[in-house]
């Protein structure tokens, strides 16, 4: 019979081989025809299947409202820095995307899993958090640099509503919200943040649609899926930042020196 030679590749999630590219068996002209969204071509090729128009409306929701957050943090400022150094696009963007990570936008998949354990465990608030600090980890998803109680981050707000009224369920994320509480009780700006509820409302979103099985939300937690939608979602931001830089013709950035403290180590 035939001798298949072994290939160097596997790949399942798009095929160019045919008539016309599928992205996981779908062909580009029902995506065309059928108006499928951004969000159905992430279910297809990072989900392998198609979601229903609830849950793409949230992964759409996820990439607008986390495409930018501004010049001052921490990604947008290396790009800007970086644009400025007369470097060109892929460069300034990927500058600002190597800041992501567990501190700024990368705690999304960190906060999935930590909430998950904690809930499916039962932890009560006090003793997850508690827990968290004996170990000396942050609990990721909570805490922010310039949000806190008085001053709401809208992006948090405007998720959970979707959430709440679309979702079949949220009870991740309405955990999340209690371990808020009781983070507040110890500092103003250790709120949910948009990573933290991001985390939560996805692990809402594989558990209630009934499209995935145990085994696959487990593979996509541990892999480490939804960091992705930060990244995709800042790199929109990242390239306007570019392009702002250019237009503008800002020269090479030099930091003040007045704004470095200059002393002796001790
Ligand atoms: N869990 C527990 N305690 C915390 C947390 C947290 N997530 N964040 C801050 N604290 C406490 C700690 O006691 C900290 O003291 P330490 O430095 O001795 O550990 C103290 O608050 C100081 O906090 P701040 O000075 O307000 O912290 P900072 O403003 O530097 O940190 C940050 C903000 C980086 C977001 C922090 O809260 C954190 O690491 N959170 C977890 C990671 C995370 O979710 N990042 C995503 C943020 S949202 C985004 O980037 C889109
Ligand atoms: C962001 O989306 O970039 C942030 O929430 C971080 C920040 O400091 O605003």
């Amino acid at each position: 019979g035939k001798v298949r030679a072994p290939t160097h590749i596997v790949s399942t999630i798009c095929d160019d081989r045919g008539e016309e590219p599928t992205y996981a068996g779908v062909a580009m002209s029902t995506i065309i025809e059928k108006d499928y969204c951004v969000g159905d071509v992430i279910s297809l090729l990072w989900f392998r299947r198609s979601l229903p128009r609830y849950c793409t409306k949230f992964i759409e929701m996820c990439i607008m409202l986390c495409a930018d957050h501004g010049p001052a943090v921490s990604g947008a400022h290396n790009t800007i820095v970086t644009a400025r150094a007369g470097k060109d696009l892929v460069s300034s963007l990927v500058s600002g995307l190597l800041t992501i990570g567990p501190r700024f936008g990368g705690a999304i998949d960190d906060a999935a899993r930590y909430f998950r354990e904690a809930h499916d465990n039962g932890l009560s608030p006090y003793a997850f958090v508690e827990s968290m600090k004996k170990k000396g980890i942050r609990v990721p998803g909570i805490g922010h640099r310039i949000k806190s109680r008085d001053n709401r981050d809208k992006r948090v707000e405007l998720l959970q509503k979707y959430a709440r009224t679309q979702f079949p369920n949220v009870k991740y994320m309405e955990y999340a919200v209690t371990v808020e509480s009781y983070t507040l009780t110890k500092a103003n700006n250790l709120v949910l943040n948009v990573d933290g509820c991001i985390g939560a409302l996805f692990l809402d979103l594989l558990s209630s649609c009934a499209m995935f099985s145990k085994q696959e939300i487990d593979e996509i937690i541990q892999i480490g899926y939804l960091n992705g939608l930060f990244v995709l979602a800042r790199s929109i931001g990242l390239i306007g930042h570019t392009f702002d830089q250019k237009r503008l013709k800002q020269p090479l950035y030099r930091h003040p020196w007045e704004d470095v403290l200059y002393t002796k180590y001790t």
